[in-house]
């Protein structure tokens, strides 16, 4: 099975050079699933039904959250109704679910599990603790489980790829915008990538336009922001799986422009 996992989303940038990419991407590559980062598709921050219903139009087939995944209220109750739309499966009592079944067209069977860290993010449940059940669940019914680690820390993730190495097909870190160069699969068959980065305008700081980010640190306090423009790429990773034994056979880093 061909995974492409698309980094967070930003805004409309984000979403149009993902349209603008992924037909072509997928049929030159022969992609089954499209996992998309959506927890800044909204105007650099948070998902509307709107953004989510757009992503999914333009060929995502499972979406994750974050930490952004709240911003908009109403969202909450498309999570409740919409099944490929995941958030992290670590929030206490939180609206929709963490964790998913699915099948690809052809009707092989596999899981997404979304995590979110708790290293310099708000206090969660532990993730580490919380996967442990969902994948006990999921692996009863597929040996394909991909999982969506959302963190700041390389460690706390890079932990969460051992935790999981040879139960899982791949770990693959959102949350920072930034790509590190740490593919690899670990000794027991899982891949792993620390962060995949963001799909959206490079031309800025993590997204944001740098005059207004810039100055947030200059004064030392918040300050309006804006979504960049500049140098939108998009950033995935391509993961081949084998849906037998559920390991990873090849783990790739992608960069594509519009
Ligand atoms: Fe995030």
């Amino acid at each position: 099975m061909i995974v492409l996992g698309v980094g967070d989303v930003i805004g409309r940038p984000g979403r149009d050079a993902l349209r603008a990419v992924l037909p072509a991407l997928k049929s030159e590559r022969g992609i089954d699933v499209v996992i998309v980062n959506a927890e800044n598709s909204a105007g650099g921050l948070g998902t509307t039904p709107e953004t989510a219903a757009d992503l999914f139009d333009l060929g995502a087939d499972v979406l994750t959250g974050g930490n952004h995944t709240w911003k908009h209220r109403e969202f909450g109750g498309y999570l409740d109704t919409h099944e490929r739309a995941l958030r992290p499966l670590n929030y206490p009592e939180a609206p929709g679910r963490g964790a998913g079944l699915y099948k690809t067209r052809d009707g092989r069977p596999f899981a997404v599990i979304n995590l979110i860290g708790r290293t310099f993010m708000e206090a969660t449940e532990n993730p580490f603790r919380a996967v442990e059940r969902a994948v006990a669940e999921l692996a009863a019914k597929t040996r394909v489980i991909i999982v969506d680690m959302h963190a700041e820390a390389s460690s706390e993730k890079r932990a969460m790829g051992w935790h999981l190495d040879g139960r899982v097909s791949v770990v693959w870190g959102t949350h920072t915008h930034v790509p590190t160069a740490d593919e690899e699969i670990l000794p027991g068959g899982t891949a792993y990538l620390g962060d995949i980065g963001m799909t959206g305008p490079y031309a800025s700081v993590i997204g944001l336009d740098p005059q207004h980010a810039v100055k947030k640190f200059v004064i030392s306090r918040p300050t309006a922001y804006k979504i960049a423009e500049g140098n939108v790429q998009v950033r995935a990773i391509l993961v081949d799986i084998d849906d037998v034994t559920g390991k990873a056979r090849s783990i790739e880093r992608l960069t594509l422009r519009p």
